[in-house]
């Protein structure tokens, strides 16, 4: 286990009708930005909780942060911000709107054009509070203190680090309305969460291990009954809590992580629009397959552990423990395959174009480079 420091202070509220409890935690005195999507929480009642929750207080709306939420729309909610003298921020969505707002709360605070923070590759020094209540399990937003913008002009998407919300209320209930498309693409971010940080040297912390696999295997067993009834509350708390957990650096205590399909799912989002969690589901696999040697103790663990593989040779194992992976993905609902979404070798070259002029290295051996995501991406063709 290597030396670690550990420390998040996001309080978790987590229930039916818990957004009553809003007025509780904001106080009372502050000028709230509350910030929102493309409109789904006027049709499922969650607009008219938060709204009824703060009525007794100053409140300004800003509509319209879009899937991959983007810097030319969130300079507008920073300008609508400082206009109205906000000083806490209230984001009501899923990991888009929450990721925005995070930008928007450094944004505030900083005289320059908020594309800098992004570029700059380091945590926001001045931030204003935020909070979030969340509509979607996939990013751990409400629970780590990271984000990814975009910005459309150049058709690039980077990871930006900003604060910790201050609190996050979590009510399954309000999952019951989301496409099955964004339930599938959730499932498989929360998955891949994991994996990043799951699938890599063994031996480094038994209990990180079995959290990493607890999580997997909840998804595994929870994903084909949500396919079924996506109104069933046990289980949609418990996608909740699993995409929550997969991302709030409980699983990473002292262990090396991965994220090279993350940095290529990215790319691939930021060139053709492929939803998030779609990318990692196409990526993951073929991450696997490529780097089978380097990750192959840790494949033969998840598979015995994760998908109750027990027999045949070690290359047999790792090969049925990549096959089930794949297969989780598809039964999701997912494509897996690059040609499906009609992505090609143009692609391919243009990411590894990107990757090489930013002299990539990432994964846990930091030798996915341009190359490797070449190689990565064809095998994924
Ligand atoms: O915009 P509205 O109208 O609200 O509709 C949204 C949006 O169209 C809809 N939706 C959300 N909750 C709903 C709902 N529709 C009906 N009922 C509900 N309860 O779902 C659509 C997608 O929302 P979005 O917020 O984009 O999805 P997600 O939560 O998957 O967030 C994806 C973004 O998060 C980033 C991704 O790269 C992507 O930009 N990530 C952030 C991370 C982080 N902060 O740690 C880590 C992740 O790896 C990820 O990269
Ligand atoms: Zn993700």
């Amino acid at each position: 286990m290597e030396n670690f420091i550990f420390q998040n202070p996001v309080k978790l509220i987590m229930g039916r009708g818990m957004i009553a409890q809003l007025a509780k935690e904001i106080p009372a005195d502050k000028r709230v930005m509350i910030t929102f999507g493309g409109g789904s929480v006027k049709k499922n009642g969650v607009y008219d909780q938060v709204k009824a929750a703060l009525k007794d207080y100053f409140t300004v709306e800003f509509w319209g942060i879009e899937p991959n939420p983007a810097i030319e729309t969130l300079r507008k909610a920073i300008a609508l911000g400082k206009e109205q003298k906000v000083d806490y921020l209230l984001a009501v969505g899923g990991g888009s709107v929450i990721d925005g707002t995070k930008l928007i709360a450094a944004g505030l605070l900083y005289e320059g054009d908020a594309w800098d923070l992004v570029l700059a590759g380091r945590a926001a020094r001045k931030t204003v509070p935020l909070a979030t209540v969340l509509t979607l399990p996939a990013t751990g937003s409400e629970m780590n203190n990271g984000a990814v913008i975009s910005r459309h002009e150049t058709k690039e998407k980077f990871p930006f680090t900003g604060n910790y919300p201050m609190f996050s209320i979590l009510d399954p209930e309000v999952t019951f309305t989301l496409p099955p498309h964004q339930v599938a693409c959730g499932l498989s971010d929360t998955f891949v969460h994991v994996m990043e940080q799951y699938i890599t040297t063994p031996g480094q912390s038994r209990v990180m291990d079995r959290w990493a696999e607890g999580i997997l295997q909840t998804l595994a067993e929870i994903a084909p009954k949500i396919r079924e009834n996506q109104h069933d509350y046990q289980l949609m708390a418990d996608f909740m809590l699993s995409a929550t957990m997969a991302l709030n650096g409980f699983i990473a205590m002292g262990v090396s992580q991965d994220w090279a399909t993350h940095m290529m799912g990215h790319e691939l989002t930021a060139l053709h629009g492929l939803t998030h969690g779609h990318t990692l589901a196409i990526v993951l696999p073929a991450t696997l397959r490529v780097l089978r040697d380097a990750k192959g103790d840790k494949l033969v663990q998840y598979g015995e552990r994760v998908w109750g593989i027990t027999s045949g040779t070690r290359d047999e194992r790792i090969d049925e423990a990549i096959r089930r992976t794949e297969e989780f993905f598809r039964s999701l609902g997912l494509t897996t395959r690059l040609h499906e979404e009609n992505i090609g070798q143009e692609t391919i070259e243009e990411i590894e174009r990107r990757f090489n002029a930013r002299k990539a290295a990432y994964g846990e051996n930091g030798n996915v480079t341009g190359a490797v995501a070449r190689q990565i991406l064809e095998s994924a063709l």
